[in-house]
């Protein structure tokens, strides 16, 4: 019934809009491939599809917003789509900083970006730097990311604090362990939305998702829109979330 149901900003509760939303924007290759165009004609689509995404999350005040720009696993796809990400990365940027800027988005990037071509660690330091201050919209880009890697690290990390006796074992627990990771300070995931119909999660946020409403779209991520977005806010609003209590009525369920 929800298919049929079409101007969602009238619809959406301003009042329950998710704090945090991450997604997962997949299609861009697929979506060219149907119009006999090289792939990196649907990546440079799906550019134009993250600035509409990035400025509906802002306009609608929610306070963070995470794309999965480039996984640890892409690094398996064809040299010249690689180079082809990595500088419309640097275009990204160079496009928007400006405006991101000035509706006072704060840029952070997860995963370890060090690595990447040197244009592109030049221009992620710029956007991160010059909005470091913003009070606006966190806007995490996910770059060379993946959550086994990142929970690896944190586990590295924490192993290297009990070593050197700053820390006992048996203190370490959620809250500890969770400032650790590349999110540390914000809130988790209400919303995951996964575009294009694959239902995975693809090592995306795996700790942070643990009570996130999952939302996969059919719709290629170049063809993904404000009405789009505000379809799965509109979603996420039907769905009664437990986190493994009871609801107003006194329901739960076995998990959560
Ligand atoms: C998945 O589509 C998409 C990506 C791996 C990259 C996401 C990139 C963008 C949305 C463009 C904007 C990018 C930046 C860095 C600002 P896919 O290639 O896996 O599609 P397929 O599954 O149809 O092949």
């Amino acid at each position: 019934m929800s298919h049929t149901i079409s101007n969602y900003s009238q619809l959406i509760d301003m009042d329950k809009l998710p704090q945090h939303i991450a997604i997962i924007m997949d299609g861009n290759g697929r979506w060219a491939k149907k119009r006999f165009m090289p792939r990196t004609f649907g990546h440079r689509a799906g550019m134009s599809s993250l600035k509409q995404v990035v400025e509906t999350c802002s306009e609608l005040g929610i306070s963070c917003l995470t794309v999965f720009a480039f996984s640890t696993e892409n690094w398996k796809r064809p040299h010249d789509e690689i180079s082809y990400l990595m500088s419309l990365l640097v275009e990204y940027i160079n496009k928007e900083l400006k405006e991101l800027h000035q509706n006072g988005i704060h840029i952070k990037v997860l995963g370890d970006y060090r690595n990447l071509p040197p244009a592109s660690v030049q221009a992620i330091d710029k956007a991160v730097q010059k909005t470091a201050a913003n009070q606006g919209m966190v806007l995490n880009i996910a770059i060379n990311y993946g959550a086994r890697d990142e929970i690896i690290k944190a586990v590295q990390q924490i192993a290297t604090q009990v070593k050197q006796g700053q820390l006992e074992p048996e203190d370490i627990n959620e809250y500890h362990f969770k400032r650790f990771l590349y999110t540390a300070g914000l809130p988790d995931p209400d919303l995951l939305i996964r575009t294009a119909g694959e239902m995975r999660i693809s090592n995306f946020l795996l700790w942070q998702i643990a009570y996130a409403e999952l939302w996969f779209s059919p719709v290629m991520w170049p063809e993904f829109n404000r009405e789009e977005l505000l379809k799965a806010i509109w979603e996420f609003q039907q769905r009664d979330r437990r986190f493994g209590g009871l609801n107003v009525d006194g329901q739960g369920d076995s998990y959560a």
